[in-house]
Parts: C-alpha cells; structure tokens; sequence
C-alpha cells in the first residue's frame, strides 16, 4: 500500500490537540465509541428474530465493561455472558434488572456469591451440576442454571455420557431448573466448515431433552451464519465491538468501536546510514523525520507489528505513516518523512487502530485476531466511553 504524502480525506478530529501529553495517566487512550456500540447491537438485533445478548467478559472485550454494559442497557440488551463471577457481580451492581449468566462458575466457594447477586451459572459438568442443586436447597431457592452441553468444541460442556446420567436421574433432573440450554461453536468464523453443521444437528437432537429451556448456540460468527443456528438467544461478542468475524462486510454490518491512541513525543531528522530503535534493525538509506509515538506494547500495540520489510502504517492527522523500527514497551518509531511539515507536530495524536486504521489489518500483521489486539490493550490506557 502507498504510504504517500496523499491526505486522506479523513476528518481529523484530534490534529489540533494542544501539543502537550500526559492529561490521562498515559499519553495513550482508547476512545470507545459507545453509539457505535449500541448501532452494532441494533444491526445484529435486526438480523435475527433471537433475542441479543452481550457478551462483556474481560471488562468488556478490553474496553471497560462499565460503560459497554451501560451502553448495551440502554440500546435493549437485558441479558449479559460474563466469563467469571466477580465479573458478573461487577455488572450486577450498575444493572439490577437484567439477567447475567457467567460461563465459567467455580465449581467450589462462589454459589453463595452467584445466589446473593442472582447471577445464573453455566453449568458444564456434572460435579458442578450437584453443587449448584446443593447450594440451591441451602438457599431455599430453585437452582436455576443454564446448561452447557458439548457438541464438538471439545473445551467445556457436558459430555454425551454425563448428560445422559443427568437425564436419567429424576431426582437431579427435579431439583435443577435449567433456563437455558446452550453450546458453543468451534469454527463459526469460517461459514464454509463442516463442523458448524455437525454442530447444529448435535445441538438440535439434545434440545429435545430440555423443551422447558431456552436454547442459544451462535457467537458473533455463529449469528451471521443464518437463522438455522439463532435459536432463541444469541451471545455475541466481537461482532458488538466492531469486528465482522467472516471479513464479509454484509449485513449486519458493524462499525469499529475502540480507537486506541497516543500522541506525538518528539520528532526527529535522523540522518543515512543512522538506525532507529532497538536492534538498529530500521535504518535510514536517506535522511528521515521521525516521530517517536508515546505508546509501545505495554500498552497493546503487538510488538510483532513491525518487521522488516512488511509495512505498517498508522494515521497521524489524516496522513498514513509506516512504522520505522522495533516496538519497545512505551513507544514507537514512525517515519513522517512523508507527511508535510507543518501537517502534525509534537503533541499530535496518532491512531493505531480505529475507524481509520483497520484492526483487522493490526491483527493480521500481529499475526493474531481482532479479539486478542482488544482485550491486549493496556492497563494503563484510559478508556474515554465517547
Ligand atoms: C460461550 C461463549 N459464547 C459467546 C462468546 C462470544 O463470542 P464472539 O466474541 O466470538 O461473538 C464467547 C466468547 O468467547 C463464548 O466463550
């Protein structure tokens, strides 16, 4: 792609920001978008006669789960998947009126927990089965559960034999009310595999068995592979935050969500046969502007986002620009050499990813997936819900 001194066209929302750094606790931060957020929500709402739920495990997909959960209320989304139970008590404490669901309840300690914040276990072995019904009757309450059954991702779930036990057991069966019965796909991302079928009959033949429960199977990936797999709930996640799993751009269409940022620190000729950065592996053949980008892998950008030869380019002020040397832990080296002059200076804010720069195209020169560029941004990154 050409790097160019082209001005994009692109608003510059951030170009005139006074130069200083540091008004957060970092010089980096992460703009979530919430209206995007709540757009995405309605797309995928319009796409499927299923109820939506959002999933917002691990502070929101590394965006901050206080004002994603708050934003997603507001859109319509009554129900939550969070991974653990203080995540979920976190969420239970903004939203009283909605139900939370957590997928992976520990088996031992946190039923106490889970029943004083009405919290829903995901049930996925027997072991957990019983000490949920055990803790129930402690509470002198139903024990109310979604089951989660295994039909061919092999993580977690009740197996065939263990459901089967469950099923011929009355007692058990008479004590546990199950308000959900779900199952997770394995390759829903590629709409082509045969697995997601395979998936899809295992998942029907067991719902028979429990007619009195809800039923949800699709993520993100598994909603946009059609109705079939809609039943009457589905969790998505990535697809929320802007990410189209099948790299389709159809309908539902999601618009990016999180731009993560940071500003300008210092700008620099460096001159031939000079190299930038740690291992002094970008050097300079003609004399280069570079700007040194106050945010490094510590604060999510992958440091295997720069390699030699493979460019990648950030947006400074509407201007692409190529990374020039290795990613350290607070900062990167970018060239400006083609960016105009008096186009940006020490202060300015850099997009790494956003609306402008795809975090598809961050993750695939990382060499990894959308979700793990999100959920890798820092700690100390400000999240600004905008
Ligand atoms: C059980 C379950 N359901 C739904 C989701 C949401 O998935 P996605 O973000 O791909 O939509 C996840 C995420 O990993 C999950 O583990």
């Amino acid at each position: 792609m050409n790097g160019g001194t082209h001005g994009l066209g692109m608003e510059r929302p951030h170009s005139d920001a006074p130069a200083r750094h540091g008004e957060g606790r970092t010089a980096a931060r992460v703009l979530v978008d919430l209206a995007a957020l709540a757009g995405n929500y309605r797309a995928i709402g319009s796409a499927t006669a299923a109820e939506v739920a959002g999933v917002v495990k691990a502070d929101g997909y590394g965006l901050g789960v206080s004002g994603i959960a708050r934003a997603l209320y507001e859109a319509g989304c009554r129900t939550f998947f969070t991974a653990f139970g203080h995540e979920a008590v976190e969420l239970r404490r903004m939203l009283d009126d909605v139900e939370i669901f957590v997928l992976m309840p520990r088996a031992g300690g946190e039923a106490h927990l889970l029943h004083e914040h009405r919290l829903i276990p995901c049930l996925f072995d027997l072991d957990g089965v019983d000490r949920w019904i055990g803790s129930a009757a402690a509470h002198g309450t139903p024990g109310r559960a979604a089951l989660h059954v295994e039909t061919g991702i092999h993580r977690l779930g009740l197996g065939r034999e263990e459901l089967d036990t469950l099923l011929g057991d009355r007692s058990r069966r008479s004590r546990l009310d199950v308000t959900l019965l779900m199952s997770h796909l394995a390759c829903a991302d590629e709409p082509s595999a045969p697995a997601n079928r395979r998936q899809l009959d295992r998942f029907r033949a067991v719902r028979g068995a429990f007619p009195a429960a809800r039923a949800s199977l699709a993520n993100s990936a598994g909603t946009f592979l059609g109705s079939d797999y809609h039943f009457d709930l589905v969790r998505p996640g990535i697809a929320l935050y802007g990410h189209d799993p099948h790299y389709a751009h159809i309908t539902p269409r999601v618009r990016p969500v999180a731009t993560l940022e940071a500003r300008l620190g210092q700008i620099a000729t460096v001159e031939p046969g000079e190299s930038v950065g740690y291992g002094g592996v970008a050097t300079c053949d003609t004399a280069r502007r570079i700007g040194v980008v106050l945010a490094g892998y510590a604060d999510g950008i992958p440091r295997a986002l720069y390699r030699p030869g493979r460019r990648f380019e950030v947006v400074i002020a509407g201007y692409r620009a190529p990374l020039f040397g290795t990613v350290s832990m607070d900062m990167v080296t970018i060239d400006l050499s083609s960016v105009p002059e008096d186009a940006v200076g020490v202060g300015a804010w850099v997009e790494i990813f956003g609306p402008n720069a795809p975090i598809e195209r961050v993750a695939e020169q990382a060499g990894t997936i959308p979700y793990e560029i999100l959920t890798g941004i820092g700690p100390r990154v400000e999240r600004i819900h905008v």
